[in-house]
Order: structure tokens, then C-alpha cells, then sequence
């Protein structure tokens, strides 16, 4: 969990021209929300804990949810509990590219931090440029259900690893698209990718508007359709959208 321990450890990985103080926060929170499996990240750094951190609290959460499913107690902590989610195991894994080769980042002592906090066991690293990676990420963590990009390459990742972002829901974080036209122009290239087989897309800009640069996060969510069928919470429980979508 994120405690003043945990927080202790990782403060040598800041760089604050990086701009991820906050971000790292968020990106924890995303993590823990949606409970991805397979999670990238390109370029590493200060952030690179606190998505193994979300992930081993992920799987902490899912077996002490599990434990409690046939328990009297469990009807009163988690009424909401969602049984068929807890047929499948989670077992996350976080994958890391960096090139290694930017003296101003904290890349490269990512690993020791890692260790020392016990996270080295849901993280792998692949040093090499994300161009050369791409076969490499597939080969580990098949779809990708959360990704986090914070390089000048987001265009050469968005040509070479769309394919790989889960359609059924995946979520894409881009670091600084807003605020300057190069990023500007990658976002209207990502928007582009929608279509009959791209699926759809949302698309949410969040703005830190107290920064003059480095200063926004988009989350792009690729989504099959509206009624993505496991999206529907199942016939007959309370609220069931079926007749709702129905009457459209
Ligand atoms: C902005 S820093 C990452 C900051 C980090 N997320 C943080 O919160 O401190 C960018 C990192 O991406 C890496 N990088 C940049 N372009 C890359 C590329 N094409 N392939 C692989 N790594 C790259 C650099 O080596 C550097 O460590």
C-alpha cells in the first residue's frame, strides 16, 4: 500500500522537470479501480512503483474478497461481490520498457527500489527502445489491459502497439498530449484509430492546469460497442440494463 514508507522509498526517483508527482498517484488509483492483469509501461521512472504497488494491492484485495465469498461476513462487506469475477485468477504482471539511455531520468535505479519495497516479483524490464519491443510485450503479457506512455514516441507507439491494447476495455495513459501541437496531432492520430475495427473510443483530457508543461494525462479506453456484453451486470439482478438498452 502507498504509506509514508512506501512513499520514503521512492522520493530518490523523482524528477520533478518529469512532472509525475501527482500522476503516479493517479495512476495507482486507476490500477487498483479497474484491476488490469496485464499492465505496460514505457518509460520508466518514479511511476514505475506505484503501478507494481497498485498490482501486488490488487492481488492482496482478490484473494481476501475471494476468501470471503462463502462467508456470512462477506455479505455484509462486499453485497456487490460479483462471483463469476473470482473464477478467473489474478495473477498481474507489469512490464517495463526503457532504452536506459537519458541521463536526466531515474530509469535506471527504478530497479533497486523495486527490490528493496518487494515489488520485483509482478515487474519485468525490457531495456531496448519501444520499437524494437513490441513482439517482446506480446509474447509476455498478450492484450494489454492498462498502458501508460510517457516518451516523445507516442506516435511510433500508437502505430506499433494499438493491436495489443485489450479492445474489450483497455486503457491507454498518455503522458502530455495537451498544451503544444505535436501532442495535439498524436491525439487527433489516436482518435483516428477508431472505426469499424478499431472499435469505439473514450477519451478523457485531464488538464493540471497549475503546470505550464508536462501538464495533462489522457485516458483513452478502447471499447468493442456501447453494450460490450460484459459491461451488462447479469439478467435479473437488481438494475439489470438489458431492458433499459433495449428500449434504447
Ligand atoms: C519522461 S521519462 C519517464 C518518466 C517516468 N515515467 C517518471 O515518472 O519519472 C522518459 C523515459 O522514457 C525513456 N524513453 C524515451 N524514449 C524511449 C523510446 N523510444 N524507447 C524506450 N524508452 C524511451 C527514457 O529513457 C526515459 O527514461
Amino acid at each position: 500500500m502507498i504509506d509514508d514508507g512506501f512513499m520514503r522509498a521512492v522520493s530518490g526517483l523523482i524528477v520533478p522537470e518529469m512532472g509525475t508527482d501527482a500522476t503516479a498517484n493517479l495512476l495507482y488509483w486507476l490500477i487498483r479501480t479497474t484491476r488490469p492483469q496485464s499492465v505496460l509501461e514505457v518509460g520508466m521512472g518514479y511511476t514505475t512503483p506505484f503501478l507494481a504497488q497498485a498490482l501486488v494491492d490488487n492481488a492482496e484485495a482478490y484473494e481476501s474478497e475471494k476468501a470471503l465469498l462463502d462467508d456470512p461476513r462477506g455479505a455484509e462487506t462486499q453485497p456487490m461481490a460479483h462471483r463469476a469475477y473470482y473464477d478467473e485468477p489474478y495473477r498481474p504482471q507489469l512490464v517495463c520498457i526503457d532504452r536506459m539511455t537519458d541521463p536526466t531520468s531515474s530509469a535506471t535505479r527504478v530497479l533497486d527500489v523495486l527490490d528493496e519495497r518487494g515489488l520485483t516479483g509482478v515487474t519485468s524490464v525490457i531495456e531496448a527502445d519501444l520499437r524494437e519491443a513490441a513482439e517482446q510485450v506480446r509474447e509476455r503479457l498478450g492484450l494489454v489491459d492498462f498502458a501508460w506512455i510517457d516518451t516523445w514516441d507516442t506516435l511510433a507507439f500508437l502505430r506499433q502497439y494499438w493491436q495489443l491494447i485489450n479492445p474489450a476495455g483497455g486503457v491507454l495513459a498518455i503522458h502530455y498530449l495537451m498544451t503544444y501541437p505535436q501532442g495535439r496531432a498524436i491525439l487527433e492520430y489516436a482518435k483516428s484509430l477508431a472505426g469499424p475495427d478499431g472499435g469505439k473510443l473514450e477519451i478523457t483530457n485531464l488538464r493540471e492546469p497549475h503546470r505550464f508543461g508536462q501538464n495533462s494525462t489522457t485516458l483513452i479506453r478502447r471499447v468493442r460497442d456501447y453494450a460490450d456484453p460484459e459491461d451488462l451486470r447479469p439478467q435479473g439482478t437488481e438494475n439489470d440494463p438489458v431492458d433499459v438498452l433495449a428500449r434504447g
